[in-house]
């Protein structure tokens, strides 16, 4: 039989079979993972090569050398990925990969190895949104969440308020209209010459600090599910140059603590209008910001006031892993939907929705 109609019969098969055990590759940044999950929620293995430490030293992630380390590491992410489940290649019922968004360059080592591992193996090979991977980090943490919910996507390359109406069925309600706010948190990180990722550092740093600066913006998207956040972006680093050219003191950690309270705001305001204009009564957050230890407090203390239960992921699902796409290729797959053939290809961006 020719080899894609095989991978379909073997797919539909899927749809029904009572395990299913996927291994999933991640490369679309900087940390190199592959996982074992098996019916979607239960994680046996979950192996996260970061390339924090290489990247560090440039201030950012440089897209070639991120390519270069994923092509070093993946063979040996793959070898303790089998050891820690231990499960062997023969126990795989497919394969999943992030085809995008992101680091294409990065994107394509990820694409490659799962294809060429499917390939070998016989088995189908699921092509992944990252996008839907983050809200299927949800699904590894909270064994009895289920669709419709409100989801607010929070990642270095999205912002987005998000109806999942179903596993595999999204509707975007508002989203940035610029920067993502993780690329703010970044930003911001850096003019303050704290190290990549801004992210964590920030929030570290806010937590002595004082909410006691006002910066000098304004938005115009109040009332709407959309987003802006180069606004207050460019504010904050207007600040900081100021302090500096005028050889002013001022303190890291005030500036880091102002400026987290108002982007959180703005997150949690609009998350508020849309739980309000829908009547969700389950809020889900997603994303790498979603670890964000000011952002899960407010969400919590907001969902507890309107009566809305909230979900987050634990904060090692917050982040690129594999784990999340492995989760979400489960429902992919019960959904019949991502079977690839070896064309697949890795795309820059993707829709949330698509
Ligand atoms: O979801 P993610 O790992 O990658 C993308 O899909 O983009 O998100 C990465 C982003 C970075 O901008 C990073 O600084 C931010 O998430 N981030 C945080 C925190 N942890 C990671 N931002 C704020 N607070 C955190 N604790
Ligand atoms: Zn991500």
């Amino acid at each position: 039989m020719e080899y894609f109609e095989e991978m379909k019969q073997k797919f539909a098969a899927l749809r029904t079979k009572k395990d299913v055990l996927v291994l999933s590759v991640e490369s679309s940044c900087d940390e190199t993972a592959i996982a074992l999950v098996k019916n979607g929620r239960e994680v046996l293995a979950n192996i996260v090569s970061s390339q924090i430490d290489i990247h560090k030293l440039f201030g950012g992630v440089v897209p070639e050398v991120a390519s270069r380390n994923h092509i070093k590491n993946i063979t040996g992410v793959l070898d303790e990925a089998l050891r820690v489940s231990g499960k062997s290649l023969q126990d795989v019922d497919a394969i999943a990969v992030t085809y995008g968004a992101g680091l294409v360059g990065a994107l394509l080592v990820g694409v490659n190895f799962a294809k060429t591992l499917a390939y070998a193996l016989k088995i189908p090979l699921i092509a992944v949104s990252h996008i839907h991977g983050h809200i299927g980090a949800n699904y590894i943490s909270h064994k009895d969440l289920k669709p419709p919910f409100l989801c607010l996507m929070v990642s270095g390359g999205h912002t987005a308020i998000v109806e999942v109406k179903d596993y595999c069925d999204f509707k975007v309600l508002g989203s940035t209209v610029d920067d993502s706010v993780g690329e703010c948190f970044d930003k911001v990180a850096r003019v303050l010459g704290l190290a990549y990722p801004g992210g964590p550092n920030i929030d570290r740093l806010a937590k002595v600090g004082k909410n006691n600066i006002k910066f000098n913006y304004h938005t115009s998207l109040a009332g709407t599910l959309n987003f802006s956040f180069s606004g207050l972006k460019t504010a904050v680093v207007n600040y900081v140059h100021t302090k500096q050219q005028k050889n002013e003191e001022f303190l890291p950690e005030d500036v880091a603590c102002s400026f987290q309270e108002l982007v959180t705001d703005e997150l949690v305001e609009k998350t508020t209008l849309a739980l309000k204009k829908t009547g969700f009564k389950n809020l889900v957050v997603a994303g790498g910001v979603g670890a964000n230890c000011r952002l899960r407090e407010k969400l919590e203390n907001t969902c507890k006031n309107l009566g809305v239960n909230f979900f987050a992921p634990e904060l090692k699902y917050c982040t690129d892993n594999g784990a999340m796409i492995g989760s979400i290729a489960f429902y992919y797959i019960r959904a019949g939907r991502g079977l690839a053939d070896l064309t697949l290809t890795a795309v820059p961006t993707v829709r949330i929705d698509g």
